[in-house]
């Protein structure tokens, strides 16, 4: 029997990576689509190059025919779209190009679909930034959305049009709007990751300052691990629908200092400095999802806590460092 095929877009992203695993242990034939830049930054699927099961296209979002000719050769039945500009302060300041991407890439992905073959499954990778200034508390699937960032205006097109292609072309076409994902592959300007590596660097002795934005934020933040687990059970239904995909817990990012500091025995107060370059022009203040539709419809349930997040990406953040020579 051959084997299932997927096409992944953003594999080389944190999502992508683990997607990619969990896909070809339940045994998929995985296309990655990576754009191609000068230097080749496989870091986070370099434990994955040689295996038989995988083939890296080049491919990129604002290129149509590229899209077209990856669906043609490979032929997949899935198609999961996490490529984007992910990073909301970069939206601010390339906030076309993060429409062409996040914004545009998705009707490109569903426009190649659409004309090589309709039958293919698509996720869209939709984003709880979409609910910005939230007119509800806890967000679910019907909160209507208020973003307050070019990223999530963006996100807000890419969810609208998943569903727009879903009932004008009849689409098994699904957005799973998932709320903020960690891991120890997490890009180190975010948050969790900025936090966690700090603190390990502080512990060793290799810095003594770490220099934040907005400490009352707060955040409803899962392991990406358990959450790419979700978009597969998405594309496995009798019919196509949108999910949150959330733990239900919010926490500040003062309480992530803490977390994360005290875990190794430091008092981030000691070390944490208020730098108003990490202020946003318009914040989310708090974010919290209600994902009991994808409890009850997909039998999916997070993992990992939020304690146990954080010292998971201490630990592997320490591990890193030692590695590379130091303490
Ligand atoms: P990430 O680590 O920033 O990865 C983004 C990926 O997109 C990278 O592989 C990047 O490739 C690729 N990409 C960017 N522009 C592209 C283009 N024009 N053509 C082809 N590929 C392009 O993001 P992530 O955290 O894995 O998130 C995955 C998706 O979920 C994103 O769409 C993000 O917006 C969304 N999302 C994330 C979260 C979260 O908390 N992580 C929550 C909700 C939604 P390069 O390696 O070449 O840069
Ligand atoms: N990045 C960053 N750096 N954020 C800071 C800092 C800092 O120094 N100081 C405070 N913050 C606050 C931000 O103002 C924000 O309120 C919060 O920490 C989280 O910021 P990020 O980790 O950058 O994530 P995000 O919530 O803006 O966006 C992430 O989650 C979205 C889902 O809600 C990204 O992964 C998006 O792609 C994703 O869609």
């Amino acid at each position: 029997m051959s084997r299932k095929r997927a096409l992944v877009t953003g594999i080389t992203g944190q999502d992508g990576s683990y997607l990619a695993e969990f896909l070809l242990e339940q045994g998929y034939q995985v296309i990655g689509m990576v754009r191609r830049s000068s230097t080749v930054n496989f870091d986070r699927i370099a434990h994955l190059q040689e295996l038989e099961a995988l083939d890296i296209v080049q491919g990129d979002l604002l290129d149509q025919m590229s899209l077209i000719d990856i669906l043609r050769e490979y032929d997949p039945q899935e198609v999961y779209n996490l490529a984007a500009q992910s990073f909301v302060p970069t939206s601010w300041r390339q906030p076309v190009l993060t429409g062409e991407f996040t914004a545009l890439g998705v009707t490109r992905v569903l426009d190649a679909i659409r004309i090589v073959n309709p039958d293919i499954r698509f996720y869209q990778a939709s984003s709880s930034e979409m609910f910005g200034k939230v007119m509800e508390v806890p967000q679910t699937e019907s909160t209507p959305f208020y973003p307050r960032s070019p990223y999530g205006v963006a996100k807000v097109y890419g969810h609208w049009i998943t569903v727009n292609y879903r009932e004008s072309y009849n689409l098994y076409a699904c957005s799973g709007i998932l709320f903020n994902h960690e891991s120890p592959r997490r890009g180190l300007e975010f948050v969790t990751h900025k936090v966690t590596h700090a603190a390990a660097r502080i512990k060793l002795g290799l810095q003594n300052e770490l220099r934040l934005g907005n400490l009352e934020a707060q955040r409803d933040w899962g392991y990406a691990g358990d959450y790419v687990q979700a978009m597969w059970l998405m594309l496995q239904q009798d019919e196509p629908d949108d999910y949150v995909v959330s733990t239900g817990e919010t926490h500040s990012v003062r309480e992530l200092c803490e977390v994360a500091f005290s875990y190794l025995g430091l008092n981030y107060e000691e070390h944490v400095v208020i730098d108003e370059k990490f202020y946003r022009p318009a914040e989310v203040d708090l974010l919290i999802g209600d994902a009991t539709k994808a409890h009850t419809q997909l039998g999916w349930k997070p993992s990992v806590d939020f304690p146990g997040l954080i010292r998971l990406m201490v630990d592997a953040d320490l591990e890193a460092l030692r590695t590379e020579g130091y303490g």
